[in-house]
């Protein structure tokens, strides 16, 4: 299927300023705390981000950065949403705990409905990515394989487990983007051969990254199904999106790899656009069925019209 069958979304985010951004610590392959890090670069190229998903259209919140929490940064990590409601996140690493309450309080007040407490460890969008029909769950390195069952019976959407097998591609969204309805990029050796065929099963159109935009991270993107945001590095993934009919942009985010993130760490999707907010309030059942036939019709009002 090709970008314009899948029209762009207006999409509304989360992001996190690098004000206390730095590498202090070592809980990834891409951390050297014995490396400087340059915390105005790495504010200048986020805010050139911030800029990009502006100029598309689309809607960025900020949430206040914490002193002392210097992967705040990464705002994928904080929980998981779907329907506007949220499964905040459970770190599995001390330095990162904090962050969930800044993040909860924030998701709340923005009157998100949040659900119970997570059982196990999980981070939020960094491993699990919604498809639009189903949702894509990581494991391997940080979020526990026993929250994926919590997260299909909290949200009631499908959850394909894939296990990731290389530590340089730690988060599920290191090694695989959702590029719209169905349609994905990914690298496939960052997956067990079960997880391998899973995906070739589920995606037999799908844009395979190699390694060396795997290694730019060119996976960490962020689509509203036609323009797709990535590190500028990844000039063959670049090329593939284009042939495919999306609009890559190519964005400078070299400083923010230095702790192992890039465009989609830093953004939390909140997924809620189309949910009027008077449903938020109440988080029964019947409204989520509201909800859903409510997007089923306007997505397909959508494939119909001309973009
Ligand atoms: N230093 C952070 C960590 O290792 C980077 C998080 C990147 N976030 C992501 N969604 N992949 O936890």
């Amino acid at each position: 299927m090709r970008h314009n069958d899948v029209p762009m979304q207006t999409k509304r985010y989360l992001m996190c300023p690098p004000t206390y951004f730095d590498v202090t610590y070592r809980i990834n392959p891409w951390m050297n705390p014995s490396k400087p890090v340059d915390t105005a670069l790495a504010t200048a190229q986020w805010e050139r981000l911030t800029e990009v998903y502006r100029d598309l259209g689309h809607v960025v919140e900020l949430i206040e950065p914490v002193e002392g929490l210097p992967d705040m940064v990464f705002a994928a990590n904080g929980a998981t949403v779907l329907d506007g409601r949220f499964l905040i996140a459970k770190y599995r690493y001390s330095q990162r705990t904090a962050e969930a309450p800044a993040y909860r309080d924030w998701l709340v007040a923005d009157g998100l409905v949040q659900v119970e407490q997570p059982e196990y460890i999980n981070e939020g969008q960094g491993d699990y990515l919604y498809d639009g029909q189903r949702m894509l769950a990581g494991t391997g390195f940080r979020t526990d394989r026993l929250s994926h069952g919590q997260v299909q019976e909290i949200f009631g959407c499908p959850v394909v487990s894939l296990t990731l097998v290389d530590p340089r591609f730690y988060h599920l969204d290191t090694a695989l983007a959702v590029l719209g309805a169905g349609q994905v990029m990914y690298f496939p050796a960052a997956f067990s051969p079960g997880s391998q065929l899973v995906l070739r099963r589920l995606y037999p159109g799908a844009i395979h990254a190699g390694l060396a935009d795997a290694l730019a991270f060119g996976l960490n993107a962020l689509s509203d199904g036609y323009n797709v945001v990535l590190p500028q590095t990844a000039t063959g993934l670049i090329q593939l999106l284009r042939e495919r009919g999306y609009n890559p942009i190519g964005v400078d985010t070299s400083e923010l790899l230095k702790a192992g993130g890039a465009v989609k760490c830093c953004t939390l999707e909140l997924l809620d656009d189309r949910v009027p907010s008077s449903d938020l309030a109440r988080p029964s059942s019947t409204a989520r069925l509201d909800i859903e036939l409510s997007q089923m019709s306007t997505h397909s009002l959508e494939l119909e019209s001309p973009r």
